[in-house]
């Protein structure tokens, strides 16, 4: 039978020494043998009740998840907006991590219109693009063409400078499935136990794209492509250059290895850390109708695209925004 132990909370930032009398309440415990953690995430408490206060001049919010996620309402994204809204979306972006916008019928210009005014527009060097516009990413999806987007990543990270930000709009959605989940890589930062935040302090990781995009690049392309796209390294905490928040920048898809490690042990301390975005507390969902639109912070989310609507058909077409080398 299951024994259940008592461990204290792993996060020291809202804990529930904030109020002695919350303590037994906000208390994880551990079912063993299993491991599995269960009890209020505390940590979580202040953030979100500081992002459910926000409000913007320029339109409303409702917010989704805990500390990650909000539905904008009140701007039309088709027509050219004024620069105080720009900025002001630009503050949501950093707070809520995933904006997320309802009846957007965005021809590809305006959708690249849209995502300039963020910053310059990035093209993708391997995923095909929308015939019309180079800098929209195009994911057509059905029988033929699975969805491979289903693990937990941030975009590009194998660049560089990795997206700031991305602006996805859906063309055709399958009646059931396809949703697209986020989680904040702040949030899954500061829950990690102390000791595993000191002994990543200062980790670099070796990012690639090969893993992934590898099989798409024709044999005699390899050595130029290596070339342009050569592994990078990037902090394994990263900070966020508008928030200053700390937050755990690893993810599968694309982290080759922990550099002075050895195989073994860079492997096992990958996954472990980017098993931190599957916790659900750190999460919002996102169900998508035709003309929805999400535009992610790229460095303080990852994303996971659900590929449960095989054999049907999903379009959807992204813009991504250059950014800053990760510090
Ligand atoms: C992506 O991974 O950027 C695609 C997300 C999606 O198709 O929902």
């Amino acid at each position: 039978m299951a024994v259940v132990q008592d461990r204290p909370e792993g996060s020291e930032r809202n804990g529930p020494s904030r109020d002695p009398s919350s303590e037994l309440s906000a208390r994880r415990v551990t079912i063993e043998p299993w491991g599995v953690e269960v009890g209020p995430l505390a940590h979580l408490a202040d953030e979100r009740a500081r992002l459910g206060q926000l409000r913007f001049d320029h339109f409303a919010v409702r917010q989704q998840g805990a500390t990650i996620g909000a539905v904008v309402e009140g701007l039309d994204l088709c027509d050219p907006l004024e620069d105080g809204a720009v900025a002001e979306l630009r503050t949501a972006l950093h707070e809520f991590k995933v904006l997320f916008f309802r009846d957007q019928p965005l021809t590809p210009a305006q959708h690249v219109a849209f995502a300039r005014r963020f910053g310059e527009l990035e093209v993708h060097p391997f995923i095909p693009a929308n015939p019309d516009q180079p800098e929209l990413v195009r994911f057509e999806k059905e029988a033929t063409v699975g969805g491979y987007e289903n693990g937990w990543h941030s975009d590009v990270s194998w660049r560089a400078r990795p997206s700031l930000g991305a602006v996805l709009h859906a063309v055709e959605i399958p009646p059931v499935g396809g949703d697209t989940l986020f989680a904040d890589m702040c949030a899954a930062y500061d829950g990690l136990p102390p000791d595993l935040r000191d002994r990543i302090d200062g980790l670099v990781a070796v990012h690639d794209y090969s893993k992934v995009f590898g099989h798409m690049v024709e044999e005699r392309d390899r050595v130029a492509m290596r070339e342009r796209h050569p592994p990078v390294e990037h902090p394994v905490v990263r900070t966020h250059p508008e928030t200053g928040r700390k937050l755990l920048y690893v993810n599968r898809f694309f982290v080759d290895h922990i550099v002075g490690m050895d195989r073994a042990e860079s492997d096992a301390l990958v996954d472990r850390l980017a098993r931190a975005a599957e916790t659900v507390e750190y999460q919002c969902r996102f169900r998508w109708e035709a003309d929805s639109v999400a535009f992610w912070d790229n460095r303080s989310v990852q994303h996971y695209a659900s590929s449960d609507y095989w054999p049907q058909r999903r379009v959807m077409e992204r813009a991504s925004i250059v950014g800053e080398r990760p510090a």
